[in-house]
């Protein structure tokens, strides 16, 4: 099975994208991921984006594109793949269709999660992310163990991301209006789209996501 999880900045994309690896045996491809981890990396393309990203614009369709294709050539993935923040934009769908097409795939589902941007705002000032393996926590919903060590791999080195400031926050909810948006209707007109309820707490949106999928 192979679905896109498609929300806002903060509505709760990669945190159900993890539970749904744990649970289902399928492969998440997080566009942002990717990129956080080129810079990381400094290869010339993270370092061309790295502006872009804290500025919290949407890196160009050709970059990203690329990315998943690769990735989709390199990973096979019985239980299927999870698009974390891919698409973002109309080219975006479209090229994700062929290159389904071409491998003789499908696409299943496109779960769309609504969160006001109230909730986005508070739940993105609040993040932290473990540096070593990628779990994400929140000061008020998922905090740190008291010990400081990450519940996963025990690792204690947690980071904030530089685009988690209002002024970037609001250019990203911008480009998700502007730009992603138009893939709701996109979807839906495809007869692809399921709407969840992302404001609930996270098993409970798990599980909403679960119906969806049934
Ligand atoms: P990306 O990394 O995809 O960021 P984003 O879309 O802004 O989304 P986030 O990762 O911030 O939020 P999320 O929905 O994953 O929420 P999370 O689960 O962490 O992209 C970053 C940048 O890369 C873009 O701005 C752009 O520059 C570039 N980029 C990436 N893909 C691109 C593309 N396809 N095209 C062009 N450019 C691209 O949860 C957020 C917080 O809330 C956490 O603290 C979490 O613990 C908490 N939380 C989660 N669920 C709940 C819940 N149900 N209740 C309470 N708290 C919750
Ligand atoms: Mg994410």
């Amino acid at each position: 099975m192979n679905i896109i999880l498609l929300g806002p900045p903060g509505a709760g994309k990669g945190t159900q994208a993890r539970k749904l690896v744990e649970e289902r045996d399928m492969v998440q491809l997080s566009t942002g991921d990717m990129l956080r981890a080129a810079r990381t990396s400094g290869t010339e393309m993270g370092k061309r984006v790295a502006a872009v990203m804290d500025r919290g614009e949407l890196v160009t369709d050709e970059i990203v594109i690329g990315l998943i294709r690769e990735q989709l050539e390199s990973n096979g993935s019985a239980g299927g793949y999870i698009f974390d923040g891919f698409p973002r934009t109309l080219a975006q769908a479209d090229a994700l269709g062929e290159l389904l097409r071409d491998m003789g795939e499908n696409l299943d589902h496109v779960i769309e999660m609504q969160v006001d941007d109230q909730a986005l705002v508070a739940r993105i000032t609040a993040r932290s992310t473990c540096g070593s393996c990628g779990e994400v926590f929140n000061d008020i919903t998922k905090p740190i163990p008291a010990d400081g060590k990450c519940s996963k791999c025990g690792g204690s080195d947690f980071q904030r991301r530089a685009d988690d400031n209002e002024e970037s926050l609001r250019t990203r909810l911008l480009a998700y209006y502007k730009q992603t948006s138009p893939l709701i209707g996109y979807y839906h007109a495809k007869g692809d789209l399921v709407s969840v309820d992302g404001l609930g707490g996270m098993d409970e949106v798990a599980d909403s996501i679960a119906k969806a999928l049934a």
